[in-house]
């Protein structure tokens, strides 16, 4: 017998399954076999939130949450974001390896000259409600530009999905400054070729009557580093969103609206947001030891903290603290950082975090350095999109390739009741229901 195997006894029937082990990883579906009786469907296995499923093979992310290491395509994400460009890195998520010199600029060419929308997209954005959310703006118009694009769903043309992608990734931040600007009810600015993509985007977002927005290079640098930060996270909520939604063959711009859905929750990538609300409402040092009180007492979460992979410590945490300095000695120190560094101090003490392996997260101090270079706090989870469309673009081609993937559709443990029969409406018993 291999030693790579698993040897199960169905204490049901007394029968002995060797089932073979490939990475570290049983097949589920070597499950199926242990039935007590023809009638029997089989062993499924239960595994509520994915906690320890893996559902595909990937070689775009690796994580290792115990030592806190994240690399991208085998490159360490300190590496990348100490010597490459936002799009650089994208171009490495995408395709696997680093670019050329001729690669990058050809690949920084092609997504500089989509960043256009068509005006009707423009049009589209001008009907929504003043004040609307700019992640929900995001989301819905993505989602729209599958009406533009309908020649999308050809997904398994090679071509067609590659100018999909060049299209998604320059496009995602023209419609955030949109989306942005609208908020505020400020005119669209048109993106401007000669600039690089971060450039671009906060000359979409900030440029007013000056002839030509000129960004400051400290923060177009620290935004840049904020992207590689986001670009990638292997099976997270938004990318395995991505993946099962891709893997109907809908529309690439349906799945990065579905994507970016999940990330709009507190739980995920809008956490940024609520990290910033959670410190406004601390308001003071002196509050943060009730506040931590109201934690443990189970009345709310330490937004920006936790990690379903990481257990030791976020490496985008810390290179993120890294450059909030940079982005301050520029804006001027956030107020709210103190708050945040002691809060963070004070968790780090206590057993209930050091029990439950709690630590920062990449959310935790992002948002301080968002709102020092001058986003309201709305736009937080936007530029957590931007980037990420870039790793969700990766994770669904990878899908869509990958001859082991079919529709997702996981099994459920069906609870509820069987063969009732329909009573005529005016015999029926009132039954008190709960959503
Ligand atoms: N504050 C207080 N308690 C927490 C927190 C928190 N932020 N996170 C987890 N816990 C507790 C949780 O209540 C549980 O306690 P107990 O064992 O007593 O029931 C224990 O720690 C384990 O937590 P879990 O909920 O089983 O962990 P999870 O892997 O399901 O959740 C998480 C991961 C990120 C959703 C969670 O830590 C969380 O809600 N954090 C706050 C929101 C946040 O910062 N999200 C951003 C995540 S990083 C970026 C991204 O993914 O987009």
């Amino acid at each position: 017998m291999s030693s790579s195997t698993l040897t199960v006894t169905d204490n049901r029937t007394g029968k002995t399954y060797d089932v073979p082990i490939e990475d570290g990883t049983v097949r589920a579906m070597d499950f199926r076999q242990m039935k007590t009786g023809t009638d029997d469907f089989g062993l499924m296995l239960y595994d509520p939130a994915f906690m320890n499923t893996a559902s595909c093979r990937s070689s775009i992310t690796y994580i290792d949450g115990d030592r806190g290491i994240l690399e991208y395509r085998g490159y360490p994400i300190e590496q990348l974001a100490e010597n490459c460009t936002f799009l650089e890195v994208a171009y490495l998520i995408l395709f696997g390896e680093l670019p050329t010199q001729t690669q990058l600029d050809h690949w920084v060419y092609e997504i500089t000259h989509h960043t256009m929308l068509h005006e009707t997209t423009k049009k589209f954005m001008e009907s929504f409600r003043y004040g609307s959310h700019p992640m929900t703006m995001l989301i819905s118009t993505v989602a729209a530009l599958s009406t533009v694009y309908p020649c999308a769903t050809n997904v398994h043309d090679p071509a067609s999905r590659l100018l999909q992608i060049k299209r998604l990734i320059a496009k995602m931040p023209s419609i955030a400054a949109m989306s942005y600007r609208h908020s505020l009810g400020f005119p669209y600015v048109y993106p401007d070729n000669e600039l690089s993509y971060t450039e671009n985007f906060m000359n979409m977002l900030w440029k007013m009557v000056e002839p030509k927005y000129a960004a400051n290079p400290v923060l177009a640098r620290a935004l840049e580093v904020l992207f590689i930060l986001h670009a990638d996270h292997e099976q997270n909520c938004g990318s395995s969103v991505m993946r099962a939604v891709g893997s109907s063959l809908a529309s690439p711009y349906l799945a990065i609206a579905s994507a970016a859905s999940a990330l709009s929750g507190p739980l995920h990538g809008g956490a940024n947001e609520e990290v910033i609300r959670m410190l406004d409402e601390i308001d003071s040092k002196a509050d943060i030891p009730a506040y931590v009180e109201s934690v443990k007492r189970g009345k709310r979460k330490l937004m920006g903290f936790g990690h379903r992979v990481y257990k030791n410590f976020d490496p985008r945490a810390t290179l993120i603290k890294k450059i909030a300095e940079q982005v301050f000695g520029v804006t001027g120190q956030n107020p709210k950082l103190e708050i945040a560094l002691e809060l963070e101090r004070i968790a780090l003490q206590d057993d209930y975090f050091i029990s439950r392996k709690l630590y920062p997260n990449v959310d935790f101090y992002s948002g301080l350095i968002y709102q020092a270079i001058g986003f309201k706090p709305e736009m937080f989870t936007v530029l957590f999109a931007i980037p990420r469309t870039v790793g969700w673009l990766a994770q669904w081609q990878e899908m869509i390739v990958d001859p082991a993937q079919k529709i997702a559709r996981p099994r459920q443990i069906y609870t509820g009741s069987r063969q009732r029969q329909v009573v005529p409406i005016a015999e029926r018993d009132a039954v008190e229901v709960t959503a």
